[in-house]
């Protein structure tokens, strides 16, 4: 599969100043790792080893020294900036060059999806040749782009912020894509709140009847980590389900490993650099489990 990820993580945060005033949402922690593993890793699951972090000019150092070229990932990891937030499908626009008409997987680096199912539906929906986006049922679609679908799962109508919503479906901020998406938001025009919107996209594939969304069941999570709220929901969901079950979930390490992006020694490696913390621990379980 050629499927390549962009992670959007730009923007000033202002919604967790001043949480955010000196750094950017995505470096700030959920529970035991940093937000912006999540998405890392959630792409990985869905078979993608080659990945474009978007963030703002500040902020894309801080990004490179986490994450490096992602060899310790077993990925390859570039970086764009976007100098002002116009927008998510501005990210398409900026991801072009990169892209080089390959498929896509535009992640927003504050979304975090969890599920037991998790990797088998997103390699799958990967595999499909129509675009993707994956909706949640929620109480309150108003705050969210909101979508009605058929019973062959096809996308049928599809609102940014509906006053009145047609449906609890909210389309989550993943997004799989052909190869595209970067002409289609170059021909969209910025919303009344002057951005290039992700949902004027996805318009533009339903009317061309190849937008189909995977509905999330309850047995996934789906967190929008832009409030403190959000954020505490998310620490505690993950800090949840690694006290019941000893495993941390969306661990890009543990991900390459099981993939096979890198070998034991490699992730040895990793768990000797943060032999000092919980995580690194954790990673020595898991290479002493093999
Ligand atoms: C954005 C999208 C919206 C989507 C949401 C998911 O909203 O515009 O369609 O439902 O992400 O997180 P924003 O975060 O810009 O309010």
């Amino acid at each position: 599969m050629d499927r390549k990820g962009i992670i959007l993580a730009g923007g000033k945060g202002t919604r967790l100043y001043p949480l955010t005033k000196s750094i950017s949402k995505c470096i700030l922690p959920v529970y035991d790792k940093p937000m912006i593993y999540y998405s890392l890793a959630t792409l990985m699951m869905s078979g993608i080893e080659d990945i474009l972090i978007i963030s703002t000019p500040d902020d894309l150092e801080n990004y490179s020294n986490l994450i490096g070229d992602g060899n310790s990932f077993g990925i390859n990891i570039s970086y764009e900036t976007q100098p002002s937030p116009d927008g998510i499908a501005q990210a398409l626009i900026i991801a072009e060059k990169f892209l080089d008409s390959h498929p896509s997987a535009l992640m927003l680096g504050d979304n975090i999806f969890y599920g037991p199912d998790l990797e088998t539906k997103l390699v799958e929906s990967s595999m499909k040749n129509h675009s993707t986006v994956f909706s949640y049922e929620v109480h309150d679609p108003e705050r969210f782009g909101v979508c009605e679908i058929d019973n062959d799962k096809r996308v049928i109508s599809l609102e940014e912020k509906p006053d009145k919503p047609k449906s609890n479906l909210a389309v989550t901020g993943l997004y799989f894509y052909d190869s595209s998406a970067p002409q289609i938001a170059k021909n969209i025009k910025p919303s009344d709140r002057g951005e290039l919107e992700i949902t004027d996209v996805n318009i533009e594939y339903m009317k061309s009847y190849n937008l189909y969304s995977e509905v999330l069941d309850k047995s996934y999570m789906w967190i929008d980590a832009g409030t403190q709220e959000s954020f505490l929901v998310a620490s505690n969901y993950a800090k949840k389900i690694e006290d019941e079950t000893g495993m941390k979930i969306l661990c890009p390490e543990e991900i390459a490993f099981n993939r096979g992006l890198i070998s034991s020694e490699d992730l040895n490696k990793a768990a000797e650099d943060y032999s000092n913390s919980e995580y690194g621990r954790y990673l020595k379980r898991v290479v002493s489990k093999i």
